[in-house]
């Protein structure tokens, strides 16, 4: 399920001829169904590659493509989509187009766009490896990167040409994430280091068994990015999940409540604000078998200890940090009694109080619904996406940290 967090966008995309330009039609259909509209300008040379129709279709738009085919219009019409647009991105985008926008050349619908249009844009270029790395496409990234320009980094693998290398434009869900933050950036956090944990961490017993739980780690990196797009040094301290990481974001992979803890500790001298969403397991065997145990064994598992309270831990040294810890409950009635101990006993300024267990747990849906639990007051955050529950807890950390609530 895509989260509704482009309503209300206009996003003006630009398409340009590469092998990768069929891919943006899946960045169209993405941006729709997160709630944006979208209107595509594309290149003579998108054209070669991919039918304007498609684009027509798929963003129930007009396309534009010729600068001089209604010529009593036109120069009405590039001004006023750079006026309707909120963002304008580019995407896939040639070195060619690359090296037209970083010197202000307009020879074409598309480039004059950019050089018309004075919001955000963000350009996700693709194309052959040499030309990536080439002086002049490199020099031209500096430029945009100067101008303001957003980029999203192509990936290093298999390219049309069969060589492996950086070029290769990301996969249209993580292109359109990317849209999504750039929609969504300020430097509110600028200056700050925020380091969030998040998924389970897993006691192994022996080397192919553990104690954990089901946690997906989904609220922790969509927290990761809601801090990244605000512009927070972002360290993403993670137990074993099948997420990849967002971009931008420092990322230490861990497996147990040790290992966590360890990294914490090691990191805590830097961080301005932590965000404990990590669901640590609460015990570990106190025994490891270095072979598989037999099941027949008297006791397969052995003794357990608790883990080490990393949040508690790390809230006895908090100083003037800001600390949002997270509360799993499983009973509704004692839940907010409960993460309200927890607040108290662990240090921390703000816990997230979500539920877990039953039809609408929090462990591994797409959504979420927590209720924020300071020392003085109590709000309830609506029952959405991920990363728009992420977003809303991170505005009120914004506020919190701007002494507008405490
Ligand atoms: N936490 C931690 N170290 C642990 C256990 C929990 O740092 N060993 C943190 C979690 O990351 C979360 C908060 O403490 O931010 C509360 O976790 P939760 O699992 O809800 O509560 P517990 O303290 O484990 O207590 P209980 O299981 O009894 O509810």
């Amino acid at each position: 399920m895509e989260p509704r967090d482009l309503e209300g966008k206009n996003v003006l995309l630009g398409v340009t001829g590469c092998i990768a330009a069929y891919k943006a039609l899946e960045v169209v259909s993405r941006l729709r169904k997160r709630g944006g509209s979208v209107s595509v300008a594309m290149t003579e040379s998108a054209t070669r590659f991919v039918a304007p129709l498609s684009f027509r279709t798929i963003s129930d738009s007009p396309v534009y493509l010729d600068m001089f085919a209604e010529p009593n219009r036109w120069n009405v019409e590039h001004i006023a989509l750079a006026e309707w647009a909120d963002l304008m991105v580019v995407a896939p985008a040639t070195g060619n187009i690359m090296a037209k926008a970083a010197n202000g050349i307009a020879d074409d619908y598309l480039s004059t766009l950019l050089l018309a249009f004075p919001g955000p844009k963000l350009l996700a270029p693709a194309m052959n490896t040499h030309m990536w790395q080439n002086p002049a496409t490199r020099r031209n990234t500096r430029q945009l990167i100067e101008d303001g320009y957003g980029i999203v980094e192509p990936e290093v693998g298999r390219l049309a040409s069969g060589a492996v290398g950086p070029g290769r434009f990301p996969d249209p869900a993580t292109v359109v994430d990317e849209i999504s933050s750039f929609a969504h950036s300020d430097d509110t956090l600028a200056g700050t280091t925020v380091l969030i944990t998040a998924g389970p961490t897993r006691e192994y017993f022996d080397p192919v068994r553990f104690l954990s739980n089901p946690s997906t780690g989904k609220m922790g990196y969509a927290l990761a990015r809601a801090v990244r797009e605000r512009g927070a040094r972002t360290i993403l301290v993670s137990g074993p999940v099948e997420l990849t990481p967002p971009r931008g974001v420092e990322f230490i992979p861990v497996v147990s409540a040790e290992e966590m803890r360890r990294v914490c500790l090691d990191h805590w001298c830097e961080v301005d604000i932590l965000m404990m969403s990590a669901a640590v397991a609460d015990a570990r065997p106190v025994h490891y078998m270095q072979d598989k145990g037999k099941k027949d064994a008297d006791a397969l598992l052995g003794d357990v200890i608790p883990t080490p309270d990393i949040l508690r831990e790390l809230g006895a040294q908090k100083g003037d940090r800001l600390i949002v810890g997270f509360a799993a409950e499983t009973d509704r009635e004692a839940a907010a009694e409960n993460a309200r101990k927890k607040l108290r006993a662990k240090g921390a300024d703000l816990i997230a109080l979500n539920f877990v267990g039953g039809d609408e747990s929090a462990f591994g849906s797409e959504e979420n619904r927590i209720v924020l639990i300071s020392q003085s007051s109590e709000e309830e955050l609506p029952r959405a996406h991920k990363i728009q529950v992420a977003r809303a807890l991170v505005n009120r950390v914004v506020r919190t940290l701007r002494g507008a609530e405490s």
